[in-house]
């Protein structure tokens, strides 16, 4: 479908109803731009507004950003979740200061190939910075645009997400992309919504197939659901003299490269691992974490060491977690934790 109304709708109500004065909004700097649309992938506005003033201060441009130390960066995201885009973010800074002179290339094709850069979010920077005439396609905007073209292709099908590519490509605007790009954005997070969209207040409604039908949440089509798995670790808050024993967890999987709890398989395999220890347990209450596609549940279980406790003896306990260090609380606070293990060394 060619559609000029469509665009100009878009166009017409982001002006007048869309989010304006938002912090990376009124920038044509890539660096800035990038890092909210990095941000805003997979979170909302109102969590990432935080994140993105103190992420600036501490890294206010790319070059900053590329010769700060990995755990500098992560330390900054902790919260924010989805930590691969936080090793990605560094990894471009790299790439942008190694391959491109610390000046990001100005075309959607270019930004596409840097790490962590989709299509949709390379579109995204070259529409905002270059005013590139290109499409998005994030999540959200496949909502609106499946809905609005009635389009019932089975987006887990490749070919069928490339189709919608195209359509979203054909609607796009002769001028004003930067406006429609946001326009599209703004109508996917504030009125076209997944369960309950608001049509009585949609700009496009006179255009919107989906809605002529009555059935806008017939639409996106996407057949694969996740799977959802569960997984069940006691996790080993070690106390010795007002500190606790953090390890790194792996460059890959869940909260990568966050320093976090030594975890045990279960129940038993913490006991017979304790039995020699010297100290005192507590059992801390357990709490299940809801990841993307598995219920993690983690049982906290604190063992105080005596302050008493000799530094070689307290070193022969520890060697069953190489990489690991002592942090003080507050130490343990300023790195990159996962969340849970923030608010758990935070209320206890
Ligand atoms: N989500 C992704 N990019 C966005 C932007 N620039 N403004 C608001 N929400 C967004």
């Amino acid at each position: 479908m060619k559609s000029p109304a469509f665009a100009a709708q878009v166009i017409d109500w982001q002006r007048r109803h869309g989010r304006h004065g938002l912090p990376w909004q009124g920038t044509r700097d890539p660096y800035r731009v990038w890092l909210s649309e990095v941000m805003l992938q997979q979170t909302q506005v109102a969590t990432v507004l935080g994140y993105y003033e103190r992420f600036l201060q501490r890294f206010p441009d790319v070059r900053a950003l590329a010769a700060a130390p990995q755990d500098d960066v992560l330390a900054l995201w902790s919260g924010l979740g989805y930590y691969s885009r936080a090793r990605n973010l560094h990894r471009c800074a790299q790439v942008v200061l190694a391959e491109h002179g610390g000046r990001f290339p100005a075309t959607s094709q270019a930004l596409a190939a840097l790490p962590g850069i989709g299509r949709s979010t390379a579109a995204a920077i070259a529409a905002f910075c270059f005013g590139e005439r290109v499409a998005i396609l994030d999540g959200n905007v496949k909502r609106v645009l499946s809905r609005v073209l009635a389009f019932d292709g089975d987006l887990a099908e490749a070919a069928q997400e490339r189709a919608l590519w195209r359509h979203a490509t054909d609607l796009l605007p002769e001028r004003g992309i930067e406006t429609y790009t946001q326009g599209l954005m703004d109508l996917g997070a504030e009125l076209c919504l997944q369960r309950a969209p608001r049509c009585v207040d949609c700009p496009v409604r006179s255009t919107c197939r989906a809605a002529a039908q009555g059935q806008p949440s017939r639409y996106p089509v996407k057949t694969r659901k996740l799977k959802r798995g569960r997984r069940e670790h006691v996790w080993l808050w070690l106390a010795w003299r007002d500190q606790v024993w953090l390890v790194q967890r792996p460059q890959a999987g869940v909260w990568a490269g966050l320093w976090s709890l030594p975890e045990f398989d279960d129940a038993a395999a913490f006991e017979v691992a304790r039995a020699g220890w010297p100290g005192a347990g507590e059992t801390l209450a357990s709490f299940t974490h809801v990841l993307t596609h598995l219920d993690w549940t983690l049982h906290p279980q604190r063992w105080t060491l005596p302050a008493r406790t000799a530094r070689a003896r307290v070193a022969a306990i520890t060697a069953a977690w190489p990489g690991g260090r002592w942090f003080t609380r507050d130490a343990a606070l300023g790195a990159g934790l996962p969340a849970p293990l923030r608010r758990l060394l935070l209320a206890t």
